[in-house]
Parts: structure tokens; sequence; C-alpha cells
């Protein structure tokens, strides 16, 4: 069996204003009927994958709870962090709280933010790379990139490996959120995939990692989850411990460093939504390149999305290109699409205002 354990913990803030610190974009509606979490869940539910283990901020936990209800899931465990420290913490958490009982459990670690619109494919992509992660490796899910992002980790494919390879392959390197000049290099050299921020390993090969190479992460969080207080179905880790715990990702903290990484290709489709320009693309431009939400109206437009979360706010734009707007019922974002991922400025900026 896989368990699926999803993130739950960040805060989005390049999709302002819809996502907001209370109400991070991985619950929102942002391309379908079903929030990016209840699609994440939905995703990892089939033949051979256990209900998922959630791991989320004490503010959202009433958000999951409902997100899972209404899509009649009911989760393994939702263990609640006292504040967020990054994935590194997170992940091993999880880790940690399943192998109590099962020490050679699969886990399928999973952002809750990510759109990936084949299901099936990814689940067959997750059974495939299944032996490798059971063998002792630390299996990452690669995607072919297509400009030089330094917001990704990049993974090297080891000489000789196959980056359209049905199974998993061998890794030279991990290389988190490059530098651009570095990014280009590697974009032109052509052997690294992109890291989808995806892995599957059993809980003993991560904790043994984590006790190699960030035993000032795994101390504290093996505290936390031993001393976790059940409360009306969640699971609280012990605050005190968890004051002790550096804020690390994973990325950082075990997958630059690991030497038994492994690479599963995937190229079925996936986007990271990490701003408003991926939104718009995702949600499938129309023949002028438009993206319009149920009360917004384009004329005259060109390449523009019009998005309105407001039943009672109607969004017009008239004669734009190139343009995002998005309109909630207390703000408004009119952006040049390219610099869309400036929103962080404007959050930065509103929080110095207070
Ligand atoms: N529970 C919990 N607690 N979840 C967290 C926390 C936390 O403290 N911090 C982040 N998360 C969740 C986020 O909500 C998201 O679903 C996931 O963990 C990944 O965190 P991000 O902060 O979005 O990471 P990133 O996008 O900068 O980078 C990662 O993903 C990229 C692909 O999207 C890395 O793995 C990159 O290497 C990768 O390319
Ligand atoms: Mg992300």
């Amino acid at each position: 069996f896989i368990h699926p354990v999803l993130l739950c913990g960040g805060s989005g803030t390049r999709l302002w204003p819809l996502s907001r610190k209370s109400f991070p974009k991985q619950f929102s509606r942002l391309t379908g009927d079903e929030s990016l979490f209840q699609g994440a869940v939905r995703r990892l539910i089939g033949a051979g994958f256990k209900e998922p283990v959630v791991i989320t901020g004490n503010d959202f936990r009433f958000i999951v709870v409902e997100q899972l209800a209404a899509i009649e899931t009911s989760p393994q465990a939702i263990l609640i962090e006292p504040d967020g420290r990054n994935t590194a913490p997170a992940v091993l958490a999880a880790a940690l709280h399943l192998r109590t009982t099962q020490p050679d459990a699969l886990l399928l670690v999973a952002p809750s933010d990510h759109v990936v619109p084949d299901a099936a494919a990814f689940r067959a992509a997750v059974q495939a790379a299944a032996p490798r992660a059971l063998a002792g490796d630390i299996v990452t899910f690669g995607i072919t990139p297509t400009r030089a992002e330094t917001g990704y980790g990049y993974l090297e494919l080891a000489p000789g490996a196959d980056a359209t390879a049905t199974e998993p392959q061998a890794l030279a390197r991990f290389v988190e959120k490059p530098k651009a000049e570095q990014a280009e290099q590697m974009i032109a050299a052509g052997n690294f995939l992109w890291n989808a921020g995806i892995f599957l390993f059993t809980a003993d090969t991560l904790v043994k990692a984590f006790s190699q190479y960030a035993p000032d992460v795994l101390e504290p969080v093996s505290a936390a989850v031993a001393n976790a207080k059940p409360d009306l179905g969640f699971s609280r880790l012990d605050p005190a411990a968890w004051a002790q715990v550096p804020d690390i990702s994973i990325d950082y903290a075990i997958m630059e460093k690991a030497p038994n990484l492994a690479v599963m290709p995937f190229s079925a489709g996936w986007s990271d939504l990490g701003g408003w320009e991926a939104v718009w693309q995702e949600a499938g431009p129309d023949a002028a390149g438009n993206v319009a939400s149920s009360n917004a109206t384009a004329i005259g437009c060109e390449d523009t999305l019009l998005r309105s979360e407001s039943p009672r706010v109607e969004l017009v734009g008239i004669g734009l290109k190139d343009i995002v707007a998005i309109a909630t019922t207390d703000a408004v974002l009119v952006a040049h699409k390219s610099q869309s991922q400036r929103v962080k400025e404007a959050v930065a900026a509103l929080q110095a205002k207070g």
C-alpha cells in the first residue's frame, strides 16, 4: 500500500487576492469545481492507495475536514503543526507518525496546490516507482522543463539515464532553486528535469536520511510526534518540542544531500500554479487568448485573465492586452500578466501597512 501524505501548510502569496493567509490557494477552486487540495486528494484515491494523511496548520484544520467530507473521504490522520516550519519538518512528522505502526510504510508526499490533469497516469507513475522506493531510494518525479524557472528544484540525470523512460532513473544531483544564470545553463545542458515537489520513499528510508543529514530536525520533530496529543480526530504535534524545530525545506535538508535519489519521469501534465500567469494558462484561454470567470466580461481583450470571486461583483475589461484582473469583495488586483509574480511585493507592502 502507498500512503498519500498531503502537505497543506503554505500560504501562496503569489495568488493574492484570492489566496489569503487565512484561506490559502490550495483550498480555492482555482481551475474547476473542486479545490486544488480536493483534487490532490482525489488524485491519490484508487487501488493500492490508503486514505490520506494530511499535515496542516491549526488555522486550516476545519477547512481540511470540511473539504475532505465534501468529497466523501475520511483521512487516515490529520496532523496539526503548532506553526509552519517549512516542508522538512512536516514531511518528517508524517513519516514518524506512520512509522510507529508501520516501519516499511511507503509514503507518497505531495503538495496540495498543484494541477495534474491525468490522475490515472499519475497513479500509474507512482506505482511504477514503488519497487525503487521499497529498495531504499527516495524517488522524485521529474517534469520536462520549458523555461529557466528559478522557483523550482532541478534534477540532473545520471549519464545514460533516459528522461522519457517509464521506470525510475538514476539521478546525479538535485539543485534547489538555482540562480537565473545557473538555471539557464541547466536548461541549455538538456540533461535536467524539474522537480515536481512529489516524493516517494519508505518511512525508514526518510528517517535514516534525516538522522544522517539533518539530525537537528530529527531530534525535535521526533519529540513532537512522540508527545503529540489526540484532539477531536486531529493529532496535535507537541508545541514545546516544535518550538525547537528549524525552518527548512525538504529540498535543502535532504534532497540536495542524499545520494540515494532516483527520478521517475512524468510527462502527462503538471502545473504548480505558481502565479496568475500559470492560472491563465491552465484555465485554457479562448481563441482570443482570454479567460473570463462567470461574472466577468472581456470586450475587445487579448490574452487577458478576468476573474471575479464574488457573485456580487461584475468585472468588465475593455481593450486590454496581457492583463490580469482579479476582483474579490475586499480587494482588486490589476497587473500586467508578465509581471504578475510581483504580487508578492504587493502582499509585503500591504503587510507593512498593517
Ligand atoms: N504542512 C505544511 N507545513 N506544508 C507546507 C509548509 C509547512 O510549513 N510549507 C510549505 N508547505 C506545503 C505547501 O503548501 C505546498 O503544498 C508544498 O508544501 C510545497 O511547498 P512550497 O513552499 O510551495 O515549495 P516550492 O514551490 O517553493 O518548492 C517546492 O516545489 C517545487 C515544485 O512546485 C520544491 O520541492 C521545488 O524543488 C519544486 O520544484
Ligand atoms: Mg509551491
